[in-house]
């Protein structure tokens, strides 16, 4: 049996291979820390719950481009939260937003742009797609944000200046997927942004927001802002690119990380007027693949749209603890040599142990895929390898999610103490064990 190339390789990251070494370390009565998967802590909120119970006797389809009275809720959250314009006719309610974003790159006839380190499904889905795929690298000293005079840089090759746009930002850039040969001029180009960003835990403000804008502005970018972590930008104050490059940005979001709700699989995909073709398509290839998101969960999801004084004191209290708990773990890594951007937003960290590179070297380690491994088998702390991100297998970056911990009762416990480190030790006290651990286990 033969599969097509463009599946062929695609299940075997090293996130499957950590997986399974964290599986064999657990049956043999290891106690492990997972900072490995990237899953909120915090459960989905009891009136949100008690509306997916109410609705589950909701049996019929529901329009493709979702419940009407939740596309209408979805656009206001967004217009009165983050800033941007957004009418319910512009909403599409899907099983996800990695669905959203996967119709997308399908139905565009683009050339993908993917700063790095970037989530994992961008690069594999272009990929599925037959979409070629561009990597542009960003550096810790930004943190990790793409600057506009790297996007500048990748227009400008794009549009055939110097060659072929995979050539574009220097060594490191490169490309993701086959069928990036020839020239890439003749596609439009798609760039993916995210932020609060999984992995690096880092944002945009408002003023590069509209510098990277005014770049896709002149050379015609489309823009797929996934701003899924938007809510839990610490401070509360995330704004949408769509605010600053209105009429070029598709954005997705949804219920899986605000909300506490990855399982239920609902997103949302933005789409302003003036690429209305891409919504009519997106929405004739949901209408062939998966028909509409699940009845009941549109439900829940409109409960959980228009919103609670209760829902909102959650969320406030979500922020507060991982604006807490995400500034820990970066000082503390810090104080150990391993350099760290301070957390904005969602609750991943992307630290780098480049300034170890020496002592890890005596110890046999010299990729972020050893060190991710010999950190879970010598400490028990489950991480991800950089590598996974896009980034080169040799820069020792890691990704740390700092969920381990009972999100439940640190909600409960927030509404009556501070949060300060007393509250972290006891109620995200793996958390700081595993961090303490790797801190110990590089200063060896
Ligand atoms: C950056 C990023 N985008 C998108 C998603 C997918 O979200 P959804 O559950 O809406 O498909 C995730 C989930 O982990 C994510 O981290």
């Amino acid at each position: 049996m033969a599969l097509d190339a463009r599946v062929e390789g695609l299940a075997t990251s090293a996130t499957l291979a950590m997986n399974e070494l964290a599986a064999r370390l657990t049956s043999e009565g290891r106690e492990l820390f997972r900072l490995g998967f990237g899953q909120s802590p915090f459960p989905a909120p009891d009136e949100v719950v008690a509306a997916l119970r109410d609705n589950a006797h909701r049996c019929d389809y529901l329009p493709v481009r979702g419940l009407p009275a939740l596309r209408e809720a979805i656009a206001a959250h967004h217009t009165r939260l983050h800033g941007a314009t957004v009418k319910a006719d512009n909403v599409v309610v899907g099983p996800g937003s990695k669905q959203l974003m996967y119709l997308v790159q399908l139905v565009l006839d683009a050339v993908t742009i993917v700063p790095t380190p970037a989530w994992v499904s961008y690069v594999p889905q272009a990929r599925l797609a037959s979409r070629p795929c561009v990597t542009v690298p960003t550096a810790i000293d930004d943190g990790w944000r793409l600057t506009p005079a790297a996007l500048e840089a990748t227009c400008r090759e794009a549009a055939g200046d110097q060659g072929q746009l995979a050539t574009a930002n220097g060594g490191g850039a490169g490309r993701g997927a086959p069928g990036a040969s020839g020239r890439l001029a003749a596609r439009l180009p798609l760039l993916i942004l995210n932020y609060p960003g999984n992995p690096t835990g880092t944002t945009y403000q408002e003023s590069d927001l509209a510098a990277l804008a005014e770049v896709a502005e002149r050379h015609d970018l489309l823009v797929l802002s996934d701003e899924i972590y938007g809510d839990l930008d610490h401070r509360g104050q995330h704004v949408s690119m769509a605010r600053f490059y209105p009429d070029g940005t598709l954005v997705t979001s949804g219920l899986s990380k605000w909300c506490g709700a990855g399982g239920w699989r609902l997103g949302c995909l933005l789409v302003p007027d003036a690429l209305s073709r891409v919504g009519d398509a997106v929405a004739a290839a949901a209408s062939e693949t998966y028909s509409a998101a699940s009845t009941p969960v549109q439900h829940a999801a409109l409960q959980a749209y228009r919103g609670s004084s209760e829902i909102t004191a959650g969320l406030e209290a979500q922020r507060r603890i991982l604006a807490t708990l995400g500034s820990w773990c970066a000082e503390r890594l810090g104080a150990a040599s391993v350099r760290t951007c301070k957390p904005q937003g969602g609750f991943y960290l992307f630290p780098d142990f480049g300034v170890l590179a020496d002592r890890l070297a005596e110890r046999g380690i010299d990729t972020s895929d050893e060190l991710a491994r010999r950190l879970l088998t010598e400490t028990g702390v489950a991480t991800l390898p950089g590598s996974d991100f896009g980034r080169p297998p040799r820069e020792l970056a890691l990704r740390l999610a700092y969920v381990d911990f009972d999100g439940a009762a640190a909600l409960r416990a927030c509404a009556e103490r501070e949060i300060d480190e007393g509250f972290l030790r006891q109620h995200c006290g793996r958390v700081l064990a595993a961090i303490e651990s790797m801190c110990e286990w590089v200063g060896r």
